[in-house]
């Protein structure tokens, strides 16, 4: 599918570490080499809605204006998963008529099945990129992943989709029908009229017509759920597609590093790189490189101000060093030039111009 030279980096890690700002940045940084770049997010808290500028990031790509930054013929564009619409969008594609179609839309199961499904969000995160990898339009596609307690649960959603379809009671009613085709669907459509009036009496009919309704206008899709999840993951297997792992220095940022680079591994797909983000960037002078900094900087801005520059300095030099030496172990465990640090900055990143800031440093 990426044939063409598409690029896809799906940046992943922790709750609130940083992803969609890295992501929108390194979607800068890529426009700016001259590629057309798109960034899916589905940060529910609309975060690079607000760094974009944007009010509201629709479910179809929105270009950004970045020509305060760069002039060239790079574009970017961003859009906002919104799961319900991807499913909706799902249904479209595969129902098999028209009539189908609509008798899913307007079926209170589907509706309610939707909103159950779009719950998991990873797994529409996957739909989305399937999706758009496969209209080749962009060079390269970034995929801001959701916040989460922990990135590998993103490697798994194709997988707890399948487990979610095959454990519900749907994948019983329907299985049989999947394997016997046409003539044993109609058996289903029969045999299940028994079953249904059975339970017409304890739950009332409208909701069994719903759902055998549901059930019939819904095989084609379910049935497609397996494949795609299937191709999604060789889209990720794919050699132009790598994983980006945000993190910051935090007490288990290591151990998390460590179980996601193995899952990648068990996996075979590629991390690509650790951005380490919010790191305490500063040189490291010893006591006495210090004292004559010192000196120096009392003959530039007065006693004053210098020695309070120097008692700043030394309460940041712990966090520098300790910084310094968690990077350093992620280096070891990934290799250094797989590391990328990004500084702590004044304030949020919350405009274009932050996340310049920020690209630079990508
Ligand atoms: N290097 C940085 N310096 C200062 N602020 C930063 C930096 N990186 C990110 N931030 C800020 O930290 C906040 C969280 O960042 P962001 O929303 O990108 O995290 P996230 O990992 O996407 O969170 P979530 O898991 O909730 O989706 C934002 O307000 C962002 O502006
Ligand atoms: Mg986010």
């Amino acid at each position: 599918m990426t044939e063409c030279g598409q690029h896809i980096y799906l940046v992943c890690g922790s709750g609130g570490v940083g992803k969609t700002t890295t992501s929108a940045s390194f979607g800068l940084k890529q426009a700016m080499a001259g590629k057309k770049v798109i960034v899916l997010t589905i940060d529910p808290a609309r975060r690079l809605a607000t760094a974009l500028g944007l009010e509201k990031l629709s479910d179809t790509p929105k270009k950004i204006d970045i020509s305060k930054q760069y002039k060239g013929p790079g574009e970017l564009y961003a859009m906002m998963l919104d799961t319900k619409r991807t499913f909706d969008r799902l249904v479209d594609k595969y129902a098999s008529s028209t009539e189908a179609r609509n008798r899913i839309f307007h079926n209170s199961i589907y509706q309610h099945l939707s909103k159950m499904l779009a719950g998991t969000q990873e797994y529409m995160a996957m739909e989305r990129l399937y999706e758009v990898a496969k209209s080749q339009e962009y060079d390269v596609l970034i995929v801001d992943t959701p916040p989460m307690q922990n990135a590998i649960e993103f490697l798994r959603a194709p997988v707890k989709m399948m487990d979610m379809i095959n454990n519900s009671m749907l994948h019983l009613l329907l299985k049989p029908t999947m394997s016997l085709g046409k003539s044993g669907f109609r058996l289903l459509e029969r045999g299940s009229e028994q079953v249904l009036k059975i339970f017409d009496r304890i739950t009332g009919f409208a909701f069994m017509q719903d759902l055998s309704e549901m059930l019939i206008a819904f095989k084609d899709l379910l049935a497609g759920f397996e494949t795609r999840a299937g191709e999604v993951d060789d889209l990720l297997k794919n050699k132009t597609s790598e994983f980006i792992f945000v993190t910051t220095t935090s007490e288990h940022a290591w151990d998390e590093l460590r179980k996601f680079y193995n899952q990648l591994k068990e996996r075979d797909y590629k991390l690509g790189r650790v951005i380490v983000n919010r790191v305490y960037d500063g040189d490291v002078f010893s006591p006495a490189k210090l004292k004559v900094l010192h000196t120096k900087l009392k003959k530039e801005v007065g006693a004053h101000t210098a020695n309070s520059l120097v008692d700043n300095y030394k309460k940041f030099l712990p966090l520098i060093k300790e910084d310094r030496k968690q990077i350093k172990s992620f280096e070891e465990l990934v290799s250094k030039d797989k590391v990328t640090t990004i500084p702590l900055f004044y304030g949020d990143v919350c405009d274009v111009k932050g996340l310049y800031k920020m690209s630079c440093a990508l």
